[in-house]
């Protein structure tokens, strides 16, 4: 796992919505992390929780209310030119979540795909822009006889995979994949999530996969991040959130997840999640401190020692 250098660096970020009104959303509410080059990080949490709005920060859709994104180390936010606008843009990609509104119905796939090779111009002729196309398409395991269809012709799984190549086409670093399976059917999802990571592998990408539950992103990440209402409340290495689950909220998602074998199956208890059983009144949290070696949790003193001699 390439884990030493980091690709983006999220530092205290903020997205308020209509702020100061009295419809105020703290969509993002103070939160950091980073993301290594070559990794998969998984962004779980219920809908509503800010999932969306921080692919969508981070890869400048919006503007940050407070905080910052460091792309190698450059502010993705900061004054650019308008050249290194579209080296950022060419550098992140993002991946939908629904493969039925994000295809331009009136396109046909080769002109859908080849959009970002046109922007950047890739292609130095017709035929160069067309055997790209072609390339792509067999990447993700489409063919080129597909190149002439339109959108309406696929499946959702296949659009899903044009959505891919539409995003592999600039060659980029870093995808961010905003719920790429939840619209598709249980036989399907697998089936996209299993491309994404050969893809990743193959390409040397990183991804920032966000997902509504647990069960599928634990497959592709390499470490997970767990949101609610903005805030992020624990971030782990995948295996060690599965094993080690310290935040009550993270407990709860787990216990959602359905048990493969029948017997677990009958004996599982879906956990709830109470906020006021922190008691943060009283304790206040002290911030998202490192409980183990990578493994981060939001918590005040009190639960941080509990944490603690939990791991140990
Ligand atoms: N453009 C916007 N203007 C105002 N409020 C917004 C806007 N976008 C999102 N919100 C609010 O910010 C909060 C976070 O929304 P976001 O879409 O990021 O959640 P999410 O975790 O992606 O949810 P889902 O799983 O349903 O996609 C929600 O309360 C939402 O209503
Ligand atoms: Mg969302």
């Amino acid at each position: 796992m390439a884990q030493s250098n980091k690709l983006l660096e999220i530092k205290n970020l903020k997205q308020y919505f209509n702020e100061g009104k009295v419809n105020e959303v703290k969509a993002i509410d103070n939160i950091s992390f980073d993301i290594y080059k070559g990794e998969v990080m998984g962004l779980v949490g219920e809908s509503g929780c800010g999932k969306s709005t921080t692919g969508r920060t981070i890869i400048r859709l919006y503007d940050a209310t407070g905080g910052e994104v460091l792309y190698d180390g450059i502010n993705v936010h900061g004054k650019k030119s308008t050249k290194e606008l579209k080296q950022f843009n060419r550098k992140m990609q993002m991946i939908f979540q629904d493969p039925y509104a994000s295809l331009n119905p009136r396109l046909k796939i080769a002109d859908i795909i080849a959009e970002g090779i046109d922007i950047h111009g890739l292609a130095k002729s017709k035929q160069e822009r067309m055997e790209m196309v072609y390339e792509l398409l067999e990447t993700v395991g489409l063919n080129r006889e597909h190149a002439n269809r339109y959108p309406h012709e696929f499946s959702g799984g296949q659009r899903q995979r044009i959505g891919i190549a539409r995003a592999l086409a600039v060659q980029p670093e870093f995808i961010i994949a905003d719920e790429p399976i939840s619209a598709l059917d249980v036989s399907i999802q697998a089936q996209v999530v299993n491309l994404m990571k050969k893809l990743q592998k193959e390409k040397e990408l990183t991804y920032l996969f966000i997902a509504h539950d647990l069960s599928m992103v634990k497959y592709i990440s390499d470490r997970i991040g767990v949101m609610y209402f903005g805030k992020m409340v624990e971030l782990a290495p995948a295996d060690e959130l599965y094993r080690n689950p310290l935040h009550p909220y993270t407990q709860s998602l787990l216990s959602a997840i359905p048990a493969p074998d029948p017997i677990s199956e009958r004996s599982r208890r879906r956990k709830s999640y109470d906020p006021a059983s922190h008691n943060y009144d009283q304790n206040e949290p002290v911030g998202f401190r490192e409980v183990n070696p990578g493994h981060f949790v939001l918590c005040s003193e009190k639960e941080f020692q509990q944490y603690q001699a939990k791991v140990k």
